[in-house]
Formats: C-alpha cells, structure tokens, sequence
C-alpha cells in the first residue's frame, strides 16, 4: 500500500457506508486526490458551524405502492425486503418477468442488470414524484353514541391509514391555513425500535439517526406550517429527552416568527427504571403559537366553586422586609388592638424606627400585637398594609384575628384578604355567605376562578401507564395492542388550553397511532361543540410482529399482515369502541372516565359512548393511466366532501343531471355545462332557505368556461374552486418541488 493510497481507501470505503446525500455524492468521486481534498473541505465546513441546528438533509424516502402495478420505466423493490437496499429501475416486461437495473437510494444506476419475477415486485415512488392522493373509505362508518344513530347536526372525525406525508400534502388541497390546531406525537427516536425511516426501524447505532430524524420531520413540519392558520393557531409536539432539545431548534428554524414554549410533564412518576442513569419521569411538549394564539386559562382547584375565599397572614415573612427596611416600607410597624372578645378594636400609628414597643400607647382591655417573628431573636416585621389601608378593609370585614397565641411573641395571628381576593367578592365572583366572630367576612366562589397553568404538569391523570395503556386496554375488551398511547387526559389538556373556546375547532394529528387525539377531542366535545379531528398514521406492525409474520412468509400488503397495522387493529376498534362504548367484541365497556383522587370534566361510564361521528379512509396511490382512462370522479369525491366541512352526505358520482346539491351537503358540484340553469335554481333555493351551501365546485377546463358557470348560477366566487374534469391534474399542484425539501 503506497502513502497516497491507503487514507484514500479508507475516506472512500467510510463514505460509501454513510447514508448521508452529500457523502454518497463525495464517494463516487473518482480522482482519490479530488475526492480527499473534496471530504476534507466538506468536513471543514461542516465543523465549521458553530450555533443552532445544522443537520444533514438525507436521502430521499421512498413510498412503496402496496396494490399499485409494476410498471416498465418506473421503479420496484422486492415484496418481501422492500427498501432502498432492494430498489430497482424496470427496464423490460416479458409475461410474468421483469428485467431490472439496481439502482441505490438517489435512484442512481449502481450493478448489473438482473431479471425478477413480477409477483415478487412491488411499484416504489421516490420522494417527490408526483403522486395522485386517493381518499377510499376503508370500512364502515361510526356513528354516535350507543344507540348507534349518531349526531346528524354534528361533522365527522377522520381517520387516514397513510404516509403522512402525502397525507398532508392531500390535506393541503381542501386546508391550507385552515387548521386552528395540530396536535403530534412522533416517534421518539429513542432506539427501541420505535421508529421507520424508509420502510425500516433506525437503529440506535445508526451514527446519523438524528439527522434522519431531523430530515423526516421537517419535511412534515413545513407541511403542518402551510396547514395551521396563520391569524391563530396552535402546533403541539410531544417528545422526549432523546430528541427534545434538536426538535426546540428545528422548530425555532421553521417557525421563526412563532411563540415557542416547551411544558415539562410527569407521565410516569416513579420513573422509568434504567441503570446508572436517572429514573425519567416526564417529557415534553412544545407549543408553537401562531399569529393571535395564547394559551387560555383553566379553572384552579384553588379556587373550585364552593371553596372559601382564603386569607393571607398580615405579617409579612421575608426577612428582607423586617422592621426599618425599605422594601418593607416605614410605616408598616405599628400595633393592632384586640379586645378581650378576639376583636380588633383599634389599630394603632406607626413606631419610628428605634422606638421600642413598650413606648406605643396602651389601650384599655386590649393587648397590642405586632408583627414579630416566633425566631430566637424575635426579628420584628412589618405587617403587610398601612394602617390607613388595614384600617378600610377591617372596616368592610377583610380583617381576621386568628387564635390566640399567647405563648408566642405575637399574641394573635391577623390575616387579610388581598386586593385580588377583595375584588373577587366586590365582583360577585365570591359571595359572602356570613361572618365569623370577630365580624370579619365568610366568603365562597361561586364560579371556577381561572389560572394559567404552570410550565411543569404533575398531574396523576397524565399517567401514560394508567390512562394511556391501561384506558386503551380497557376500551379494546382487556387485549394489550399498542405499547406507546398518551394519556387521554394528558392530550385533551393539551387541547383544551387551545380550542375550549372554539367549538368549531378543526384539529389535526398526523402521528395518529392509536387514536387518543380524536378521542380527547369528542371528550371536549360534551361541552356541545362540533369541534372535528383529522387523524392520520400509517398501518405498521411492531417490530416483534413484523418478524413473527416475515417468518410465516406474509409482508406488508397482505391481507393477514394489514389486519394487524396500528391502523386497522387499534386506532379503528378503539375509536369505534369509544363512540359506541362497546368494546370490538360488543360487550358493554366497564371502565370509566375517572382519576382516582383528581377531578376531571365529564366523568362517567366509558359505557355511554359519545354523540360522534367517525369515517376512515385508506389514502390510496392512484394509478395515473387506469384513472386516466376511467375519467373517474369518485377518486376525489371524498376530498371534495372534506372542503365542505366532512359533514352531511357525499357526493359520490355526476348524476345524469350535470349537477348535484343534495339536502343537507355542505357543497355542490356542477358537473356539466347542460346543468348550469338547475344547479342555479337549487342555489337560490337553498340560499333564500337561508341554507346556501359553503363551498362550490364547478368542472371546467377553460377559465372562460369557469366564469361564465360562476356568473350563471349565481356562485359566490370566494367560495366557487374549479375542477379540472381531467381530476388527477387537480391535485398534481400540490405535489412539493424535491428541490424545495432535500
Ligand atoms: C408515538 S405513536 C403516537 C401515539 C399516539 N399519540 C397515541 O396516543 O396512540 C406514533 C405513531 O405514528 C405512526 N407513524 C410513524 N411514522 C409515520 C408516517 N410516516 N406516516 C404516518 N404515520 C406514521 C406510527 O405508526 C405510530 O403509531
């Protein structure tokens, strides 16, 4: 080995096994001298970064497209491994063989071509190709509470079973800045095989788990920017110590101009065992406040209905506020005197400083109290109001002598009620309901005051364990199916600071897992509102139960596999116990929506089920020729049904007509031009109804043609889209520039 060649050797081997873009390209540099001094520069500069996130945007993700046809010049990879490892170019078919080029992550050429059988192939999308979004309903629809007829007045939840990627950016067609929260919790990246990165789970040993990590949120999390509204609107990230401090950065990165405040929160309070490192206890949520968002207040149990005004002991207790100090103020040291009867019946003027307490006046049957601590040095204090000001609110009840301490060197303990707790009273917040016997007021609330929650929540109903796990358990009839639920009433919350004013919320969740989200959110719903949730997660199995069906021989895509995705086998039964409260095998649920020994709103028997509605869809790849030939509208009716607010019925083919504007649908579509002149009666119909529909499609493919529809039929062109008739071109614009991502 000569001296040029060995460190040449080296950098290049370590670059081929990197997956990092940049490195990949740098390796495939022929010239070793070029190559060296080109690594040698990158590395510079990357050292070179000093301050905030600096990460390395990785290779592309691909999609695989279970159900799709293996088509010549597009891409596959083995059904059984699928993965960029297994990616190949389609070069030719012959029956049922297909002969292949390799080709590495960046779809680049890599080996010799080989042939593989067609039924061992499936159809791959790079990141980034167009895709064409399909919503299909994948099963039957949940409706309201246990008698099984839903709320017709009320809009429906929605499940995806997708990539969230492209199930945002499908989102983007019918909500673009129309969002008022996102609510995600995604996959921590902690190493215990919790997360898949391209069709496999990141190993802990993977040197650039994070960037990886850091690549596939933000790609998200730019998408979830464009869906939020940006006058106000919130965006909530669970995470945890692994991740939590790069996921601060990233969100200060994409989010500059947001509020970002991050909340502790105790979910598991004995912690999480783990040798020679701390129990943990608690993790994280970022809240990233857009435009006018704030955070509302909650009612403090402090303060509950019924609970008495509390009093403030009157002499202060800082020690930087003794007798003589400025910050206690001068006149603050003065005798307060209570008769026989526990009474005050007089409060005395202020003692200069120096003045012993002996030379203040006596009064007749009274002792005189002062402010003195019960120290070695009996440390004289200063009360906490001047006379003049103590004097006014004894005479309106605010004063109270406490017991009698004749033991100690202030004979009675005085308190007050602060100016807070006197303007709750003065403000019918708190009534007075009688008097104690030294005159002084009996108070209680009458309604909940308000607080702003703490940055650090230890609350027992947080608890992962018992309220996540547990509570899961519980709604699916006692089977164990999801090892990382929330807590419910850790998510609703998180929720309630946001949208417990807004009962028309849309919310979205695009980690869905087991579906808490959407459960939360019906739970705010008892308050009468109409708020709807988008939930959406893939379909992916564990990965113990990955293993166990790849040693019978079945991957993803069949049957037997899909029945057991997070989708299908948890997020679908627990919603649809939840609504129905019945569990999957149609037993009454036993549980209860309780904390021990807290309180929470609307508890109850998990029996009674709610008053929602739930639809699930599959987001489906469409393949662009047979859509192309069938022209076919379904592919994006339900779409349409989510722009108008996912409520009433669907529209779901072109009635011979050329239009349609069914009783209750939030929307209409005119189909054809021979329909404009019905479409415009049963416009006007509805809008002298004082029921107009909110939105309006009309299928043209000129603008011309478009204008002329909206003008005849009387459309409202704020909220009139146009539809191309050749549907898939409606949703390519939504497809992200890869050059805008990577
Ligand atoms: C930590 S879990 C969320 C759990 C959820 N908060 C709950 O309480 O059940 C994250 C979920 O995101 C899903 N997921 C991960 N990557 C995804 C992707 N690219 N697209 C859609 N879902 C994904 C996983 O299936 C997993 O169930």
């Amino acid at each position: 080995m000569t001296e040029e060649q060995g460190p040449h050797e080296d950098t290049a081997h370590e670059l081929r096994q990197s997956t990092n873009a940049i490195d990949m390209d740098i390796a495939s540099i022929e010239d070793p001298n070029l190559r060296r001094r080109i690594a040698a520069a990158f590395e510079r500069l990357r050292s070179k970064a000093e301050y905030g996130l600096v990460f390395e945007r990785h290779k592309p993700e691909s999609v695989v497209l279970h159900g799709q046809t293996v088509r010549e010049d597009r891409y596959a990879t083995l059904r059984s491994d699928p993965g960029p490892r297994n990616a190949y170019r389609v070069l030719a078919i012959d029956g049922d063989t297909a002969t292949l080029q390799p080709v590495d992550e960046h779809f680049r050429s890599v080996g010799q071509q080989t042939t593989g059988m067609l039924d061992e192939l499936v159809p791959v999308a790079r990141f980034g190709d167009p895709i064409f979004p399909g919503l299909i309903k994948s099963s039957e629809d949940v409706l309201g509470a246990v008698d099984g007829n839903g709320n017709p007045t009320k809009p429906f939840h929605t499940v995806v079973n997708g990539e969230n990627f492209h199930a945002l950016e499908t989102l983007l067609y019918a909500y673009e800045g129309q969002v008022d929260c996102i609510y995600i919790d995604p996959p921590y990246n902690s190493g215990a095989r919790d997360w898949k990165y391209n069709n496999d789970y990141v190993d802990k040993d993977d040197v650039y788990r994070h960037s990886l990590w850091l690549s596939f949120m933000e790609k998200r999390l730019k998408l979830a920017q464009r869906l939020l509204n940006p006058k106000e609107s919130v965006l909530m990230v669970a995470i945890d110590d692994k991740e939590g401090a790069r996921l601060g950065l990233l969100l200060e990165s994409i989010f500059p101009t947001a509020g970002i405040e991050m909340v502790t929160t105790v979910i598991n309070p004995r912690g999480k065992y783990r040798t020679g490192t701390f129990a943990r206890s608690d993790e994280y949520v970022y809240f990233v406040t857009l435009g006018s968002a704030t955070v509302a207040g909650e009612p403090d149990p402090d303060y509950a209905e019924g609970a008495l005004v509390p009093w403030r002991t009157l002499r202060r207790s800082d020690y930087s506020s003794r007798r003589g100090s400025k910050k206690g103020g001068t006149g603050q040291f003065y005798p307060i005197y209570v008769n026989r009867d526990g009474r005050i019946e007089q409060v005395g003027e202020p003692l200069a400083h120096g003045v012993p307490r002996s030379k203040s006046p006596k009064v007749r049957g009274c002792v005189a109290v002062f402010p003195i601590r019960d120290d070695p040095d009996q440390t004289e204090m200063n009360w906490g109001l001047t006379a003049p000001e103590l004097r006014a609110r004894l005479s309106r009840g605010y004063v109270r002598v406490g017991k009698a301490t004749p033991g100690k060197p202030q004979t009675y303990e005085i308190s007050y009620l602060t100016s807070g707790k006197v303007l709750d009273v003065e403000t019918g917040r708190a009534a007075i309901v009688g008097s104690n016997p030294d005159g002084s007021v009996l108070a209680r609330y009458v309604t909940h005051k308000v607080k702003m929650p703490t940055s650090t929540w230890v609350r027992p109903s947080h608890n992962a364990e018992v309220h996540g796990t547990e509570l899961l358990k519980t709604l699916l009839g006692g089977e164990k199916r999801f090892d990382f639920p929330k807590s419910l009433y850790a998510v609703e919350d998180c929720l309630r600071l946001f949208v417990a004013d807004k009962p028309d919320a849309l919310v979205i969740d695009f980690f869905g897992g087991s579906g808490t989200t959407a459960h939360a959110l019906m739970r705010l719903n008892k308050d009468g509102g109409r708020r709807r949730s988008i939930l959406v997660t893939n379909n992916e199995v564990s990965a113990g139960e990955q293993e166990s069906l790849r040693a019978r021989d079945l991957y993803p895509g069949d049957a037997e596999w899909e029945a057991l995705g997070i989708c299908e086998y948890v997020a679908k039964p627990r919603l649809r116990a939840a609504v129905t409260g019945r569990t999957p095998a149609g037993a009454p649920i036993t549980g209860e929506y309780k904390v021990n020994g807290f309180e929470i709103l609307h508890p109850g028997p998990m029996s009674e089920g709610f008053e929602e509605n739930v639809r699930f869809y599959n987001l489906t790849y469409l393949d662009p020729e047979t859509v192309e030939a069938k022209q076919s509208f379904e592919q994006v009716a339900h779409l349409l049904w989510l722009v108008g607010g996912a409520e009433g019925p669907v529209i779901e083919t072109e009635p011979r007509s050329g239009w349609a504007l069914p009783d209750g649908a939030t929307y209409g579509v005119l189909f054809r031009n021979k329909g404009r002149a019905g479409f415009a009666e049963a416009l006007s119909t509805r809008t002298s109804a004082g029921d107009p529909p909110r939105h309006v499609f009309i299928i043209a493919d000129s603008a011309d043609e478009f204008h002329r529809s909206v003008d005849e039929v009387g459309a409202d062109p704020a909220h009139t889209t146009r539809l191309y008739r050749h549907y898939l071109k409606n949703f390519r614009t939504n497809v992200i520039d890869l050059k805008d991502q990577l």
